[in-house]
C-alpha cells in the first residue's frame, strides 16, 4: 500500500504479506503461457481496493462503471477522465501487489492518437495506474500502437463494450452472428499486433471467447464469456451482492452483503433510538 490513512490510534490498515510480490503485466502474460488462472475485479476506492487486494486478487480494474456504480448513471458515458484520475488515485493507495488498470473513459481517447496518449499519461502520471484498458477493435489500434510505443501497457476490451450501448441499443450478447463473430476474431488480431498485453471479452458465446483464447499469446479476461476464458472479471458491488436488480445469467454472488448492511443499519438505528448505543465503554471518561 502506497500510504497508511488512519486519524486514530484505534485503527489500523495493513497488508498480509508484508513486501508481496506485485504483479505485472508480463505476470499475466505468463499465467497464460502455465495455464493459470487470472483474477480480477473492479474496485473505485481505497477501502475497496484495499480489502480484495489482500484477499489476493491478482487484477484490479478501476472500470468506467463507475459512472454507474459510484455515481448511478445509467451508463458509462458520462463519467470523465478527472472522475477516473480520482478514483484510480484512491485504489493505487489501497494495493500493495494486485496489477491495477485504470479504463480511459468515454471521449478520452477517440478524437486523437495525440490526445489518447495525452490522457493515458495523466492516468499513468497523475493517478499512479499501472496501465490502461480501452474499448474497441480496428478503429482504434492505431491509438494503441501510439501509447504502447510511449511505454504505457494496453488492455483491450471487445464484445459488448458499454460506451457503445447508443450505437448498439442494448446490453445482450454481442458476436451471436457469424459476421460479428468473424469481425470480432479479426479485431482480437489486430489489437494484439497493436500490442495489447491482454483482452477483456465481455458478454459473448464461450465458444467465441474459447476460439479467440486459443488464437491469441496473450491473455483474455471474461466477463459473460465462459470459462475456456484465460480469467475472470466481475464488477465487485455485483459479485458481493450489493446490487440486487442487476442478476444477469454470468454473474454469481459470493456475498448478500446488501442485506448485512441494512441489517447492521436498521440495528444501529434502533440502538442509537433506544439509547443503547453508544453504552459505557464505548465512551470516554
Ligand atoms: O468498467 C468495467 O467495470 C469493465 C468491466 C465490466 C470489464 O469494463
Amino acid at each position: 500500500m502506497s500510504t497508511q490513512t488512519s486519524n486514530s490510534s484505534e485503527t489500523t490498515a495493513g497488508h498480509s504479506t508484508p513486501n508481496p510480490v506485485k504483479v505485472t503485466t508480463q505476470t499475466v502474460v505468463e499465467m497464460k503461457q502455465r495455464g493459470e488462472k487470472i483474477s480480477m475485479l473492479t474496485a473505485y476506492d481505497f477501502t475497496m481496493a484495499r480489502i480484495i487486494d489482500t484477499a489476493g486478487i491478482d487484477v484490479i480494474l478501476v472500470g468506467d462503471s463507475a459512472s454507474n456504480v459510484m455515481a448511478g448513471n445509467e451508463t458509462t458515458v458520462p463519467i470523465t477522465l478527472d472522475h477516473m484520475i480520482y478514483h484510480t488515485q484512491c485504489v493505487v493507495r489501497g494495493v500493495d501487489r494486485a496489477l491495477v488498470i485504470a479504463d480511459m473513459p468515454f471521449m478520452s481517447y477517440q478524437v486523437t492518437p495525440k490526445e489518447a496518449l495525452t490522457n493515458a499519461g495523466r492516468l499513468m502520471k497523475e493517478a499512479g495506474a499501472h496501465a490502461v484498458k480501452l474499448e474497441g477493435g480496428r478503429s482504434i489500434t492505431d491509438t494503441v500502437k501510439k501509447i504502447v510505443d510511449a511505454g504505457i501497457p494496453v488492455m483491450g476490451h471487445l464484445g459488448l463494450t458499454p460506451q457503445s450501448i447508443y450505437q448498439f441499443g442494448t446490453y445482450k450478447v454481442r458476436a451471436k452472428e457469424q459476421a460479428e463473430a468473424d469481425q470480432l476474431l479479426e479485431d482480437a488480431q489486430k489489437l494484439q499486433e497493436a500490442g495489447v498485453f491482454a483482452l477483456v471479452l465481455e458478454k459473448i458465446p464461450s465458444t467465441l471467447a474459447a476460439q479467440v483464447t486459443k488464437q491469441l499469446h496473450i491473455p483474455t479476461i471474461g466477463i459473460g464469456a465462459g470459462q475456456e476464458c484465460d480469467g475472470q472479471v466481475l464488477v465487485v458491488h455485483d459479485m458481493l451482492g450489493m446490487n440486487k436488480n442487476f442478476s444477469p445469467r454470468f454473474l454469481r454472488r459470493y456475498a448478500d452483503v446488501e442485506s448485512v448492511m441494512t441489517e447492521a443499519v436498521q440495528e444501529y438505528v434502533e440502538d442509537v433510538k433506544n439509547k443503547d448505543f453508544p453504552n459505557e465503554n464505548e465512551q470516554y471518561a
